[in-house]
């Protein structure tokens, strides 16, 4: 831990490296209480820097055993090791650097660097973990090729592994092996990878579209080897789908997945050897949900795909994070889309945008997606990141167009093979290619918050013209006061009686029309604009940001009859999802309005008859009918509520459940006709058509059970008769929300019995458990860190248990007293010093201390202030705390 306050870094302080690697050659010798590593770098001095230039290494918890320049060993005056850096004085231009550090693996909870897992040894070296392994340049623009040889006990470790190919192996006195890998592609230290363990493996191949033969391992504990189908299945697709959506093809004739069962994040793409979370890997319908087997496949890819976007064209720096993180997450999307349904994706990526990404855009962490500035990088990995950049590479597609994007997309590959490079070059390259200008365009990567869009109209019947009057504006956000406007395109219909009206903007010739002439995209660019269409016979309802076009808010002033028509007629799936939210949104205010004014609750039946009609509809997707009735959460509803002053959480969940209970009793009878006729009897498949089946049947016993206390019992037969896990968890969650306390301890109690030695099951107990209403819920939270079955040094069972409360259980998060937050702080300062990363996410819902009304404001300010007043604060803890009381 560092004694002085941690210090911003600036993108506008960027500096070309003054040294670069050409070749890095290390050596682990793996030992049960420490580890030896021996790193030659064979380094260069690079051009136009001075001769005099010290050389300076990054270096964290490392003991240095020696040093030595060209094969002589260096004085104690000719270098300088302190805290975080190794200095060498006087260096000649072209040098090989050897030392020789000794590092404690065994002893390194942070996960970060070199660690134990269990029983085996890994790495994560992203983002400046490797500075953990062994003094280096480690800095996303120094890319060496590395060689590297692993030395252990073959019992215990059996597998070596690491980037690359293998090119030789060796038995060794005492019982140890050596394995020696070679990675022919230069690469920044970020994406370097070493494993270690007693690992069997699944092995497939695949045949790649220029004919290279790939070997496909994924490497689990032995127990897990019936778990890796599905993931391997979804590499071969990813495989395929790149070549034939972008023409990317895999160029190593070796692909390595491992799982390991303590990680910080989903998985980490290091080249040739990528490194899984393994609850983002393994699956068996036992065990996991038809959502979990969607995770699998979509971080699989998302992997997979990073050997073109991030490996082959790497960031120069970690500003530009976006650069991989933004591409990567869209073209994981795209490859989703097309494995399943387009629409279903592009709504459950809506309202993570929506949910997450627009509350951190209001936040005080609120950041562009490229960040001007950070303090620790393991911080921004964010939803702006990662979810905001993808929505910025989408609208580029969408201003492109499909072959456009495509051509922008071989250009940058092309251009940038090996390289290290800015988020400007990508967007140069699609304006290269396209010829298209993005100047304005480029303001979403440098302005932080959420844009509003906010939409009037006027009907003209005598001149039959139709004006959209668009403005754009956008909120402050730490550090930028005052937005410019943005280049936004806003697609979009128009909704007439019999289905959308054909398109003609004034001063269009009306023989322009195309084939689709009922769908457009308009460019938003200026503070105001008015687009008026011409031969417009019917006064419409406008279909607005149709496929969610823009990572915007959008405000219209919708009648509600203008919203049912919109969820019963419109042609885009995700206007007709949101026209559904906004209703429910509506809705949900009214009632809290009536039961704040002491009145009898009565729910709009417009919204009660909409709903009903949605259900009886036998004929719609389930997929979309579930997503459609959903409710929107207590979390965004208090989002929301806070742009409007500020959320009182008791009074949401009041009026939230009101409505779930008027639309469960409303609807009953097609609840349980759904229920009924969307049970699922073929054999379990993670396919679409079944998990749509299985969303609806889910959605509705959730709704029936909160009907009638007597339709607890079908949650209970289906609990019992359940042959997947999709099921037997959704009957659980509805018996752990709503059942009567013996039944529901009793369900929960059988259920630990049953899948004690899935630790992934666990989990998923864990956080039913951490959403439990009642005023013991914090209390049983408690109880539960104490059970055999939580471990703190695991980061899913603290996401699972203590993420699930603050995040997944409001209402108790919220207690009145504070002690939900007091709780939440206790935990971060527990983990600061084991696992700074972990605990500086976890405290992601108390810096939105600012929603909420009155006291619970001053609760939850007080325990951040708590916090920043600990000594020995991690950097990443110190910039989430410090940020949120500026
Ligand atoms: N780069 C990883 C991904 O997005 C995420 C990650 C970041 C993993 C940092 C570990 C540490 O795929
Ligand atoms: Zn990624």
């Amino acid at each position: 831990m560092r004694d002085a306050k941690p210090r911003a870094i600036y993108l506008k302080d960027y500096q070309p490296p003054a040294y670069l690697i050409d070749k890095t050659v290390l050596y682990f010798d793996l030992h049960e209480d420490h580890a030896t590593v021996e790193a030659t770098l064979h380094l260069r001095r690079n051009d136009g820097v001075a001769g005099d230039a010290p050389l300076v290494l990054h270096g964290q918890d490392l003991q240095l055993e020696s040093v030595a320049l060209d094969g002589r060993a260096l004085d104690d005056d000719e270098f300088q090791a302190g805290d975080e850096t190794l200095l060498v004085h006087r260096v000649p231009a072209r040098f090989e650097l050897s030392t020789r550090t000794r590092i404690r693996s065994q002893d390194n909870s942070s996960l970060e660097g070199l660690y134990k897992s269990r029983t085996m040894f890994c790495t994560q070296c992203e983002a400046e973990g490797f500075r953990k392994i062994t003094y280096y340049l480690d800095r996303p623009d120094v890319m060496a090729r590395f060689e590297v040889a692993i030395e252990a006990d073959r019992a215990r470790y059996p597998v070596l592994l690491s980037n690359g190919n293998a090119v030789a192996r060796e038995e060794l006195p005492g019982g140890r092996h050596r394995v020696r890998w070679d990675d022919p592609f230069p690469k920044p230290a970020y994406l370097f990878a070493l494993v270690a363990g007693d690992l069997h493996s699944v092995d497939d191949s695949f045949t790649t579209c220029g004919g290279r033969e790939v070997a496909l391992r994924i490497f689990v504990e032995e127990k897990d080897l019936d778990k890796c189908d599905h993931a391997m299945r979804s590499l071969k697709k990813a495989m395929r789908w790149d070549e034939d959506v972008y023409g990317r093809e895999y160029d190593l004739d070796i692909f390595n997945i491992v799982a390991v069962d303590d990680f910080n994040m989903g998985a980490m793409e290091n080249k040739s050897l990528n490194i899984f979370n393994s609850s983002c890997v393994l699956c068996s319908p036992e065990t996991t949900t038809d959502k979990g087997f969607q995770t699998v496949e979509a971080i699989v890819a998302h992997e997979y795909f990073h050997n073109w976007s991030g490996n082959r064209v790497t960031c120069r720096d970690w500003f530009q994070l976006s650069l991989k993180e933004g591409f990567t997450v869209f073209r994981d999307a795209e490859f989703s889309a097309d494995m399943g349904s387009r629409t279903v994706k592009r709504v459950e990526d809506a309202t993570v945008l929506r949910t997450l990404q627009f509350a951190e855009d209001a936040g005080p962490m609120a950041h562009p997606v490229r960040p001007d500035s950070f303090i620790e990088i393991s911080n921004f990995y964010t939803v702006t990141v990662y979810e905001k950049g993808a929505e910025v590479v989408r609208m580029i597609h969408t201003l492109l167009g499909p072959e456009q994007f495509r051509k922008g997309s071989d250009l940058y590959f092309e251009r940038h093979d090996g390289q290290a490079v800015t988020c400007e070059d990508f967007v140069r390259a699609m304006e290269d290619a396209s010829g298209l200008d993005l100047g304005q365009f480029r303001r979403w990567y440098s302005q932080a918050g959420t844009p509003l869009l906010t939409v009037r109209d006027e009907y003209d019947p005598e001149r039959e013209r139709y004006t959209l009057v668009v403005s754009q504006s956008c909120p402050p956000t730490p550090g930028q006061p005052h937005k410019e406007p943005l280049l936004i395109p806003l697609a979009m219909g128009l909704l007439g009686e019999a289905g959308n009206l054909p398109l003609r903007l004034a001063g269009e010739a009306p023989d322009a029309e195309t084939a689709d002439n009922t769908h457009r995209v308009l460019m938003i660019d200026a503070a105001e604009q008015r687009f008026v269409f011409e031969g417009v016979g019917e006064k419409p309802v406008p279909s607005l940001l149709r496929g969610f076009s823009a990572p915007v808010r959008l405000e219209y002033g919708y009648a509600r009859e203008d919203l049912c028509a919109l969820m019963r007629r419109d042609d885009d799936g995700f206007v007709r999802w949101d026209a559904a939210q906004q209703l429910a949104v509506s809705v949900i205010n009214e009632v809290q309005e009536q039961l704040q004014a002491n009145q009898e609750p009565r729910v709009a039946a417009v919204y009660l008859e909409a709903c009903d009609a949605l259900l009886a509809d036998t004929s719609a997707d389930p997929a979309m009918v579930a997503d459609m009735l959903r409710l929107p959460g207590e979390t965004y509803l208090a989002e929301l509520a806070a742009q409007r002053g500020g959320a009182d959480v008791e009074a949401i969940h009041g009026a939230r459940e009101t409505v779930l209970r008027a639309l469960a009793s409303h609807c009953e009878a097609n609840w349980l006709d759904a229920y009924r006729r969307s049970a699922v009897d073929a054999p379990y498949a993670p396919e679409a058509a079944q998990i749509a089946a299985r969303g609806l049947r889910n959605t509705a016993l959730e709704y029936l059970a909160a009907a009638r206390e007597e339709h607890i019992n079908l949650a209970r037969a289906q609990y019992t008769a359940a042959g997947n896990m999709t099921d037997r968890l959704a009957a659980l969650r509805v018996i752990s929300q709503r059942a009567a306390a013996q039944v529901r301890e009793e369900t929960l109690a059988g259920f630990y019995r049953d899948w004690r030695d899935e630790s992934l099951v666990v989990n998923q107990w864990l956080q039913v458990q951490a959403a439990m209403p009642g005023d013991d819920a914090l209390e049983r939270v408690r109880q539960l860190m104490a059970h055999e079955a939580f471990d703190l040094r695991n980061p899913n069972k603290v996401r699972a248990l203590v993420g699930g409360f603050a995040n997944g259980n409001p209402l108790q998060f919220h207690r009145g007293d504070g002690e939900g937050y007091r709780f939440l702080a206790d935990v971060v300062e527990q983990l600061n010093s084991r696992n700074p990363q972990i605990a500086s996410r976890l405290l992601t819902p108390l810096t939105r201390w600012r929603n909420y009304a009155g006291e619970r404001a001053n609760l939850m300010r007080a325990q951040l202030q708590r916090l920043a007043a600990l000594p020995g604060l991690s950097p990443d803890v110190y910039e989430v705390v410090s940020k949120s009381l500026e």
